[in-house]
């Protein structure tokens, strides 16, 4: 698999759909290679697959950036990004700053960050100094407590126009890209076509540029989680209870 790059990404709007899913380890991440998956996320869904909690509010810079090392070491050729996780923004545009230069010195290659024009300060100072980011709108789940859950956003005519603002407003800050989450197909497709950076979603339809999911998600590791646009392209919750019932079994019988 070849390195890819930041432009090589931008250039497949409207030719090529981009890749990504999200990876938290070495071990996976060199499979995602292997598959030649355009690009790895750094989640701060870490906080609730990896660490267990009921939404994403825990996770901190520190913890992230030890993600992103081991994922770096584990592929080196897809395009990583690193979340930035709730509380290493919202104080200051320099505090914002600090946190996206500890994760593109842990390795990621851009960092992602959720919200509308709240987020546009930071967006633009972070690309004036060569850092690229993702945006991220419509149901960003570090608003979990405004919105009391993750429901899909969008529903109302001025959710939509909030959406389709937010993500004009995050492009003209120098977005290098856009997720776009538990929204309409038809809101992701229109904004999609008005906007000149990627779009990648995620519950939100077909017609965007890319598409990301969470890992565990997509390779079921839970039977217990499905969602409406989750498509599971293989049970591990099943293939790893039973290879693990079966070493139990050979334990006690050897
Ligand atoms: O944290 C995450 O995994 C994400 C994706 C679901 C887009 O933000």
């Amino acid at each position: 698999m070849m390195k890819v790059t930041l432009p090589k990404l931008k250039i497949k709007k409207g030719t090529e759909k981009i890749s990504m899913v999200t990876c938290y380890d070495a071990s996976f991440a060199r499979l995602v290679e292997k598959a030649g998956i355009d690009s790895i996320l750094v989640g701060d869904s870490l906080g609730m697959v990896i660490c267990g909690e009921e939404n994403t509010l825990k996770v901190s810079t520190e913890e992230v950036a030890y993600h992103v090392k081991a994922v770096r070491k584990g592929a080196a050729n897809p395009f990583l990004i690193a979340d930035m996780p709730f509380g290493s923004y919202q104080d200051s545009v320099e505090t914002g700053v600090k946190n996206a230069v500890a994760l593109i010195k842990a390795g990621a290659e851009a960092v992602k960050i959720e919200g509308g024009s709240e987020v546009c300060p930071l967006i633009s100072k972070l690309v004036s100094f060569g850092i690229p980011v993702v945006a991220h709108v419509g149901l960003t789940p570090q608003y979990v407590h405004k919105f009391g859950g993750f429901a899909k956003r969008g529903k109302s005519e001025e959710e939509r126009r909030f959406i389709m603002d937010s993500a004009l407003e995050v492009e003209k800050a120098g977005a290098d890209m856009i997720v776009l989450e538990g929204i309409p197909e038809t809101l992701a497709s229109e904004i999609t076509k008005k906007v000149k950076i990627p779009t990648i979603g995620i519950g939100a339809g077909t017609g965007t540029d890319g598409q990301v999911l969470v890992i565990y998600d997509l390779l079921g590791m839970n039977a217990d989680f499905n969602p409406a646009f989750l498509k599971k392209y293989a049970d591990l919750d099943s293939v790893v209870t039973e290879a693990l019932k079966e070493y139990k079994k050979d334990v006690a019988e050897n």
